[in-house]
C-alpha cells in the first residue's frame, strides 16, 4: 500500500480541496490541524466528496512532542519517500525574516519545527 501523505492544516481551505485531490488519486491522507480557524465537520464534508474520511489528529505544527509522537506512531521519516503537504497560512507563530518567504512568515517558522 502507498504510504499515507501527511497534509497539515487539513481541514482548512486549501488543505481541504488537497485532501480531496489526494484521495481522487488513490492516495490515504492524514489530516492535522489545531482547528483555530477550521472545524472538525470539515472531515465529513471531505467523506463526502472523496468517498472515505481522512485519518485525523488535532495538533498544532509548533508542538515538537505532539509531532514526534504522531511520527513514532506512523513510523513517517523525512527520508522515507513519504509525502506531506502542507495547507494553510494562517498560522500567527510570528516572523522570522525576509527571503522568498516573508510575506509568509508563520510559513517559514511553522514549517522549521515541523521539519526538524
Ligand atoms: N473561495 C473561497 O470560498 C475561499 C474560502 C476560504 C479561503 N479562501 C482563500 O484561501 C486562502 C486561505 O486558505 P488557507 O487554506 O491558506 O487558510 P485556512 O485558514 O482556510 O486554512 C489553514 C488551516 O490551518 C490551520 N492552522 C493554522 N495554524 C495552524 C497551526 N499552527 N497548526 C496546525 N494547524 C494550523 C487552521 O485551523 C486552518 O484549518 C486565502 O487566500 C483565502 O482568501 C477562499
Amino acid at each position: 500500500m502507498n504510504p499515507s501523505i501527511l497534509v497539515t492544516g487539513g481541514t482548512g481551505y486549501i488543505g481541504s480541496h488537497t485532501g480531496v485531490e489526494l484521495m481522487g488519486a488513490g492516495r490515504e491522507v492524514f489530516v492535522i490541524d489545531n482547528l483555530s480557524n477550521s472545524k472538525a465537520s470539515v472531515l465529513e464534508r471531505i467523506e463526502r466528496i472523496a468517498g472515505r474520511r481522512p485519518e485525523f489528529a488535532q495538533i498544532d505544527v509548533r508542538d515538537r512532542a505532539a509531532l514526534r509522537k504522531l511520527f513514532v506512531q506512523h513510523r513517517w521519516s523525512s527520508s522515507s519517500g513519504d509525502g506531506r503537504a502542507r495547507g494553510g497560512r494562517r498560522s500567527g507563530a510570528g516572523g522570522d525574516g525576509g527571503g522568498a518567504l516573508g510575506d509568509f512568515p508563520g510559513v517559514q517558522i511553522n514549517s522549521r519545527v515541523f521539519l526538524q
